[in-house]
């Protein structure tokens, strides 16, 4: 039986403090499941939402990319769905759609069987991370992305083999992701940055070069310079100042340089460099430009997560279910979070 009321982490009002509440259980609509969740996955933009009052503006909100859980109840014209399959899902800008609760509403065409091999809270760490990499690289029909020919549609695989490929902060969620599709695409080398800590874990992923992020921005251009003599592809998964400048001296004339953030770089460098293009990802698949790639990706996720293709981020249980999420959310802001995707059990609040 699907209870009415249920529990979840609400932000009361523009920049409000995080407040543990009561809220009705929505139900789905048409082509929709209603998804007990399970596990949730903390992204920095869920702290950027309440530190600086972007993106929403209806009170009391909640938030949440990245949920995992239990079908509960499906609604009109879903097929390939049952009650009790277990899957994974990004989260949207509306209440009924969000992560942080105890149960939140999924776009089924935009929804993936959670394989055997994955455990619920490991897929939690999916969503965000990989529809940001996905489409900022592989996105044939919106603006803001490379539009490189996507790794998981048929004839995709190794294509780009030969090609050189940089990837700027490959220890984050995203950059875990985005190192994965460029092996899964073919590219011959495959070059990021980050803690050396995390050489092993990458290089697991696929990449073929790890450099230390802490190098100065003109030793990483001249790092990278010795190893390939041209990149026509960088994807700046941090996209600060810091980075964007460097990624954008190492692309290539003609080449794509992809930000998650808004652009930074020097007005400068670019009057003086010609033909780089510059695109700006955004990293939700229920995005209605967005929403086509995403269902050619989640149409074959459960496929690349059982065979081991796309490996989820590692996780770190928070306590406390939703009431452990803004401690969370701290550590995030304080850049205290390495490697590991933070995780919380709705279903566990205290
Ligand atoms: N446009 C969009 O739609 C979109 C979507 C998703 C995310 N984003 C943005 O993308 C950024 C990354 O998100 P995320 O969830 O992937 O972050 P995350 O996992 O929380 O990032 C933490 C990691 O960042 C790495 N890092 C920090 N500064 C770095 C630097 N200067 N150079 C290289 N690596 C650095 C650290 O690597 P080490 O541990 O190796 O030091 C750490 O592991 C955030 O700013 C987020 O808001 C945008």
């Amino acid at each position: 039986m699907v209870p009415t009321q249920q529990t979840a982490l609400l932000l009361p009002e523009k920049f409000g403090d995080w407040t543990v509440g009561s809220v009705d259980v929505p139900t789905p609509g048409p082509g929709q499941l209603l998804v007990k969740i399970e596990a949730t996955a903390l992204n920095p933009v869920d702290w950027k939402i309440q530190v600086y009052g972007m993106f929403i503006e209806n009170f009391p909100s909640i938030v949440g990319f990245d949920a995992a859980g239990t079908v509960d109840a499906i609604g009109k014209g879903v097929e390939g769905f049952a009650v009790g399959d277990k899957v994974v899902y990004q989260g949207f800008f509306v209440n009924p759609q969000a992560t942080f609760q105890q149960y939140g509403i999924a776009n089924a065409d935009v929804t993936a069987k959670i394989p055997g091999n994955i455990t619920v809270d490991e897929a939690a760490t999916i969503p965000l991370g990989l529809a940001t990499a996905a489409l900022g690289l592989f996105d044939l029909y919106a603006a803001g992305s490379a539009k490189l020919f996507p790794p998981w549609v048929e004839g995709g695989r190794g294509k780009y083999a030969g090609k050189a490929i940089v990837i700027f902060g490959g220890a984050s969620s995203v950059g875990q992701y985005t190192i994965q599709l460029a092996k899964l695409a073919g590219f011959s080398s495959i070059i990021t940055t980050a803690s050396l800590k995390n050489t092993e874990l990458l290089e697991s992923f696929g990449a073929t070069h790890v450099l230390d992020r802490t190098l100065s921005e003109a030793a990483l251009v001249a790092e990278v310079a010795k190893i390939v003599p041209a990149v026509e592809v960088v994807y700046d998964a941090i996209s600060i100042a810091s980075t964007q400048n460097p990624a954008y001296d190492i692309v290539a004339p003609g080449g794509t340089l992809v930000l998650v953030l808004p652009d930074q770089i020097d007005a400068t460098k670019k009057s003086a460099a010609s033909g780089k293009q510059i695109v700006n990802v955004s990293g939700n698949v229920n995005i209605p430009d967005r929403r086509k790639t995403g269902q050619t990706l989640y149409s074959k996720l459960t496929a690349l997560l059982e065979e081991g293709a796309i490996k989820p981020n590692r996780v770190e249980l928070l306590p406390n279910g939703l009431a452990g999420i803004p401690e969370g959310l701290e550590r995030m802001k304080k850049d205290q979070v390495s490697a590991v995707k933070l995780v919380a059990q709705p279903q566990e609040t205290v």
